[in-house]
């Protein structure tokens, strides 16, 4: 029997099925409750852990920049980091963009660290080839806000806090808390659906977006806090407003967060025709359970399989199996993503041909919500997604996230993510990659060829840190290595996520496959959670089964047919020529 667990599950629900919801268990909106010995272990607002000895110049908070004793920020990022917009640097293993995106979302599931006020710089060099595009010679990268108490000694040194529940929850489509959660649910909180913009054929959910702060504030709901929100392309009419803060932040991850928020609403209907008596309370829980086992499944069938990570869940819940976010993993494993974005983003219609509003460039895909209404919906984005080989998991970032980020407009400052990336590990004190590979099981490198064998990369790396392989910041080192046999990454990155989804995947209770409430889901409704990101997909839109050819596995790509991507560069350059225009 492969899981007895759900079996059980489903035979004491079916012993009472006269009153459904008092067998199932709802998560709690904050993580609290679900290790019942250790209540708060994924709860919101709870310190990450370290898995290496703190490295700060005193030991307590004082950050190792370039004046003390690392190499700038910035100018390792130059060197080691840069990709110019024509290059491209794709995926050995023929990942799709899908996979980058779903990574960012379930990111926005499981960590955020708390942001600060306390202000921080990375000097931009002189000699930076980009220097004199900007206006005043800094990077912002402020300081991560440390956790209340901690910072005051080398016995207490600064310690950082997740802002969201830790568990793989969904949290990221319905929150993790009760304002958020309630102003996200329709009927002012109560409703069983959430809340989306009507769009395309009144009435059906296929062509829904999420609310945008107007439709709330319309409602009459405080609407919950969204980064950006005021700045040029996050007025109130396009804003979306969703369950993680970021939502905005590309059009991918939009698209994901509104194909989610439609399947919620789908299973809500498909709970009203099986028993019409259920409450509204009862169907917002349940459909919950649904689509947060649908992230875990999707997560853990597909996306971790995918890129060379593999779990072992055959001993079932482990209740002491902590699921704590390190801080190595928010500020540096995990942020491996930030180099597999494609400095052009695929649009397509239902048929694979290229969209009107052509291709579109990474800059135009952050803060840009407007986006899903000028392509009338979320299909071409999700058509691109699984359908572009993604860039390689390695030390190169597009140029639209390592000059450009987050500009809305001509260029006047250089905004790095892979320069803030290299100081944010610093600002978390993390120790350095050897010691987080040891740290991991994985053995030292003593030399920089240990890493790479790219013997320019090998060069500019012992360049940079002063021949020392001991020194090495975590995000660059790991980035650098040689990737793993048919792995999309090398061995520390394969070791961080292994050890991070393992511990979420036992230490939950409620994990897809041993939750019985899942089981009793499908034993008294008959709806079953899905377990493949096409067929979300698909009951979710309305692109058609035979425009996914790689349905099996979304977060390979399919190939797209030769004639769209020959007209692709033609259309895009039009359609680019055209968006610029429209912006200026
Ligand atoms: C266009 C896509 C993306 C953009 C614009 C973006 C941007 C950012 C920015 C600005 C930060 C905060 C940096 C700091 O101040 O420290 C961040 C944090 C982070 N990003 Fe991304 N990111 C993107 C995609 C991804 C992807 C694909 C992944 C993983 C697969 C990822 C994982 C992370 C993680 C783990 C953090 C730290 C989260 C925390 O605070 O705990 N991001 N990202």
């Amino acid at each position: 029997m492969k899981n007895p667990a759900r079996f059980v599950g489903c035979f004491i629900a079916l012993t009472f099925v006269a009153t459904p919801l008092f067998a199932a268990t709802p998560r709690t909106l904050d993580g609290s409750n679900n290790n019942l010995s250790n209540v708060t272990w994924g709860q919101t607002n709870t310190q990450e852990i370290r898995l290496t000895p703190v490295d700060y110049l005193d030991g307590i908070s004082t950050i190792r920049t370039d004046i003390h004793g690392r190499p700038n920020a910035r100018e390792v990022s130059t060197a080691v980091f840069s990709q110019l917009t024509n290059q491209q640097f794709l995926d050995e293993n023929n990942l799709s963009e899908m996979t980058w995106a779903w990574g960012q979302f379930v990111d926005h599931d499981i960590d955020f660290t708390d942001g600060g006020m306390e202000s921080h710089d990375i000097t931009i060099p002189a000699t930076d080839p980009a220097f004199a595009l900007d206006s005043d010679g800094i990077i912002n990268a402020g300081r991560k806000a440390f956790f209340p108490g901690s910072g005051t000694s080398a016995a207490n040194p600064r310690q950082f806090s997740n802002f969201i529940t830790t568990w793989l929850d969904g949290s990221v489509v319905y929150g993790s808390d009760a304002i958020r959660a309630n102003a996200l649910r329709t009927n002012g909180g109560t409703g069983a659906k959430l809340r989306t913009h009507e769009f395309g054929d009144p009435g059906t959910d296929k062509d829904n977006l999420l609310p945008t702060a107007q439709d709330l504030i319309n409602a009459g709901v405080t609407v919950p806090s969204m980064a950006m929100a005021g700045m040029p392309r996050m007025g109130d009419d396009v804003r979306f407003i969703a369950g993680d803060v970021r939502g905005n932040e590309n059009t991918a991850i939009l698209a994901l967060h509104t194909l989610m928020v439609r399947e919620h609403n789908r299973i809500v209907d498909l709970l009203t025709i099986a028993d019409p008596g259920l409450s509204d309370d009862d169907k917002y829980q349940l459909s919950r359970k649904v689509v947060g086992a649908e992230i875990q499944a999707v997560t853990y069938n597909e996306y971790l399989p995918a890129i060379g990570v593999p779990i072992d869940t055959s001993g079932g819940y482990d209740p002491a199996a902590d699921p704590t976010i390190p801080v190595e993993f928010s500020g540096g494993i995990f942020r491996m993503g930030h180099t597999s974005i494609n400095q052009q983003a695929l649009r397509l219609n239902n048929d694979l041909s290229p969209h009107t509003e052509g291709p579109i460039t990474l800059e135009d895909t952050l803060f840009n919500p407007q986006e899903l209404f000028d392509t009338a919906g979320i299909e071409p984005f999700l058509l691109g997604l699984i359908s572009n080989v993604q860039e390689a998991t390695n030390a190169k970032m597009a140029p639209g996230l390592r000059d450009g980020l987050f500009q809305f407009g001509p260029t006047t400052m250089i905004n790095d993510l892979a320069a803030i990336d290299i100081e944010r590990g610093r600002d978390l004190g993390l120790g350095d990659y050897n010691e987080v590979r040891q740290a991991f099981g994985l053995p030292p490198v003593t030399d920089f060829a240990d890493i790479t064998s790219d013997v320019s990369l090998q060069t500019i790396l012992s360049s940079l840190y002063g021949g020392d392989v001991n020194d090495i910041d975590l995000w660059v080192g790991m980035l650098a290595e040689d990737h793993l046999t048919g792995v999309s990454s090398g061995s520390t990155v394969q070791a961080g996520m292994m050890d991070q989804f393992e511990r979420l995947a036992l230490g939950d209770r409620f994990f897809y496959e041993w939750d019985p409430d899942l089981a009793m889901i499908e034993s008294l409704y008959g709806i079953s959670a899905l377990d493949k990101l096409a067929d979300i997909i698909l009951a979710n839109s309305d692109i058609p089964a035979s425009s996914i050819t790689n349905a099996d596995n979304v977060f390979f790509a399919q190939p797209v047919p030769e004639p769209s991507t020959l007209a692709l560069g033609v259309i895009g350059l039009f359609a680019l020529a055209g968006y610029r225009r429209k912006r200026t």
